[in-house]
This record gives C-alpha cells, sequence and structure tokens, in this order.
C-alpha cells in the first residue's frame, strides 16, 4: 500500500527534517493579462529608467514591444536589450551591463525564457556589485544593494523567475557558474499563461520535460524539507496533467496557465531541495553533444527514477507523486505506483519527442566512461536520494544508450 504521510508529518517520511531557512521573496502575480499591470508593478519598485532584457525571438512574437509601451505608458524611460542568448555566457552578460550603465537604470525586467531571466539576473550582479561573473559564483558574494528585478517568464520550465540564482557560462571555458544570492531573486515574478501561447513546438516540450524532471527530482533529494515537497508534489501534479495538453492543444491558455504555474513551484522547490542525478548526468550531455538541456534531463529520467526507487524513502515519495497526479490510487502497492509513473513520464517523453535513447540522439556510446566522470562531480550529484558515483553514472548513461 502506499503509505501516506503520519499524522503530524507533511513531507511524507519518518526522517528528522533538515533544519532549512525560508523566506518567500518574490511576489508571485498569477492571470490572464496580469502583463498589463507591468506599468504599475514598475513604478511601485520603485523604476524610472528600466532596462528590458529579452531575446530576438520574444522581439518578434511581439511580447517586448507590447511590453515597451506598456512601461513608456505609465512614465517610464525603457532601454531595450534583445540580444540575450541561449545558455548566457559572461560576454553576453558584459554586453547587457554596459547597456545597462549607459542609460543609468533603476530597475530591470528580464522578459523570456530561463536565458533572458538569467542573463538580467547576471547583469544586476555586476552593475550593482562590480567585477565579473567569477566572482559571484556560488551564494551569497554580492555585498551591496542590488537593483529591484521584475521576471516576466515566456516559458514553462527553467523557474527561473522564483530563483535566487543565475546559470551564467564562462564564455571561454564554458564552465556553466550558479550564481547565487538572495539579493539576485526577483521582487516580483508575473505569470501570464497568454505569454507563453507563442512558444515553439519544440521549446514547450523541452521546457515542459525540464520542469517536470524538477518536480520529481527535488521531490526526493537529501536536502528536501516539508516546504520543498509541498512545491514539488503541486508541481509535479500541474506539470504531469498538462504537458500532454499544451503539446497536443498549445493554444490552450488553461493548460498553459496550469503548465506556467507547475513550472515557476518546481523552480521554487530547487531553491530549497537541490537538484539530482539526472541534471549531473545531463550536463555533460549538453557539454559534449550540445544536446538541448530538457532532452538531454529527459533521457535521463526513468533510469535515474528507477535507481533512486531502491530507497525506502524515495520510494514512497514517487508513489505519492503518482498518487497526487492521479496516476494510481492511494491503495495501490508501491511497486506499482512507480510502474505507473515511469509509464507516465515515458509517455509524456514521447508526446515531446524526446529520443528514446543517447544512440538515437547521437551520442557516441565510447565517451560514455569520460561523461561518467564529469557527471560524478557535478554539484547536484551530492544531493541525489543513492549516492550517484562514477560507476553508477556509467551504468545510467549505459541504460539510456540502448534506450
Ligand atoms: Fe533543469
Amino acid at each position: 500500500m502506499t503509505t501516506l504521510p503520519a499524522e503530524g508529518t507533511n513531507d511524507g517520511t519518518q526522517r528528522e527534517i533538515a533544519p532549512f531557512s525560508s523566506e518567500p521573496r518574490t511576489r508571485l502575480i498569477f492571470g490572464v493579462n496580469t502583463v498589463e499591470q507591468i506599468g504599475q508593478l514598475a513604478l511601485g519598485l520603485p523604476a524610472s529608467r528600466v532596462l528590458l532584457v529579452t531575446d530576438p525571438g520574444i522581439v518578434r512574437a511581439g511580447h517586448a514591444e507590447r511590453v515597451q509601451r506598456l512601461l513608456e505608458a505609465a512614465g517610464i524611460v525603457v532601454t531595450l536589450f534583445a540580444e540575450t542568448e541561449e545558455n548566457p555566457s559572461t560576454a553576453c552578460v558584459d554586453r547587457a551591463v554596459a547597456v545597462a550603465k549607459a542609460a543609468r537604470v533603476d530597475a530591470i525586467i528580464g522578459l523570456g525564457g530561463g536565458s533572458a531571466m538569467d542573463t538580467a539576473k547576471g547583469c544586476n550582479f555586476i552593475l550593482t556589485n562590480g567585477g565579473r561573473m567569477q566572482d559571484y559564483w556560488g551564494i551569497g558574494k554580492a555585498t551591496k544593494a542590488m537593483l529591484p528585478l521584475i521576471a516576466i517568464p515566456t516559458t514553462s520550465g527553467t523557474g527561473s523567475e522564483c530563483q535566487s540564482y543565475a546559470i551564467i557560462s564562462d564564455a571561454i571555458t564554458h564552465q556553466k557558474m550558479a550564481c547565487g544570492d538572495p539579493k539576485a531573486a526577483a521582487r516580483i515574478a508575473l505569470l501570464d499563461p497568454v505569454l507563453t501561447v507563442s512558444q515553439p513546438r519544440r521549446v514547450t516540450a523541452c521546457t515542459g520535460i525540464d520542469a517536470l524532471c524538477h518536480a520529481l527530482e527535488t521531490a526526493v533529494t537529501l536536502k528536501r524539507n516539508p516546504i520543498s515537497w509541498m512545491y514539488s508534489r503541486e508541481g509535479f501534479q500541474l506539470c504531469a496533467q498538462n504537458l500532454e495538453t499544451v503539446l497536443t492543444s498549445p493554444d490552450n491558455v488553461p493548460a498553459r496557465g496550469r503548465m506556467l504555474l507547475g513550472a515557476a513551484f518546481a523552480g521554487t522547490a530547487i531553491e530549497h531541495s537541490m537538484l539530482g542525478a539526472v541534471h549531473s548526468a545531463a550536463n555533460p550531455l549538453s557539454a559534449h553533444f550540445g544536446i538541448v538541456h530538457g532532452q538531454a534531463v529527459g533521457m535521463m529520467l526513468a533510469v535515474v527514477i528507477r535507481y533512486n526507487a531502491g530507497s525506502a524513502e524515495a520510494r514512497n515519495l514517487y508513489a505519492q507523486l503518482a498518487v497526487t497526479a492521479g496516476l494510481v490510487s492511494s491503495d495501490a502497492q508501491e511497486d506499482v505506483a512507480i510502474e505507473q509513473l515511469i509509464h507516465h513520464v515515458s509517455r509524456l517523453l514521447r508526446c515531446a519527442e524526446i529520443p528514446n535513447s543517447l544512440r538515437d540522439a547521437g551520442v557516441d556510446r565510447a565517451s560514455l566512461p569520460m561523461m561518467a566522470r564529469e557527471a560524478a562531480k557535478q554539484w547536484t550529484a551530492q544531493f541525489n536520494p543513492r549516492p550517484a558515483l562514477e560507476a553508477d553514472f556509467l551504468r545510467f548513461y549505459s541504460e539510456a544508450f540502448e534506450g
């Protein structure tokens, strides 16, 4: 039977709750056409000169012009930086900083996917605290106040709008640096489902799978706590029940809204509980074979769930997620619940057209040992509920290679 949380506990396990510190930093505003509020929200920061950080796709979709017009109607001077690139580099951040300095901005708005929001955060670090992005690699290295930031996601994926980290790549070494500080978190996350309708199908698919992975990974990490569990569970339910709908009916705004909220909740869970072996295994796949992040995590997901289910606590938590999402009834055996969970994940991966195997994705079998070495050194591996060492990653890759 799927054991539900005992009386008086709410993280679904009987283990001692690890110490944590939790402070809501970001005001969440959710709803259709809430973007119309951006002028008043910016004035309330208060802001008079704003840097609007976005990317060329968002400009083409008309969202940047709409937001700029709304801000200008509120009397705010807007400077546009639309050169955000995928996996933003330190060079991209430096260009944004130069534009922000020249415009003497007093607030920043990140409009787009995780890359635009991360570029906005990265720009904020250097603009207010000086130095270079490498100086902020880690947690809490900014000593001075930062400018107020509003994050407006146009994808349902990273949850960057609810996080205090900017993921920026070193332009020379290509090392991805997670630069975090509580001051870097957005003051406001504006979640308007209408803005996510313009995503190309491939973006909806890959970012949606990433959000699903965030919910599943954060649910079981060693750092999880009752607060992260609430976000993981809600995030999983929303993503698991709506990803297929947004892929088959892209104009379904209510489903888009549920995905957007699910991704934001899963992203909030990461702030508390970090990630696990799926993300550790995915990074080398992206670095060496250029595999898009959402695709890389998707291909590793089922293998890692099976491995983690060898932990009694993780198995119980996965089973609870399966019940929450309506995949099994609450009296189902745990093993049945895990199989249904993996079955549902596999179905969503097929809908998202994620390749069946690493072989199909163009990965070279000879590179698996090298990637296993790298994966074991990834920061997130240490938070996986079961030890994830080099030999484990080699096994994960070998299984995922065959599919
Ligand atoms: Fe991710």
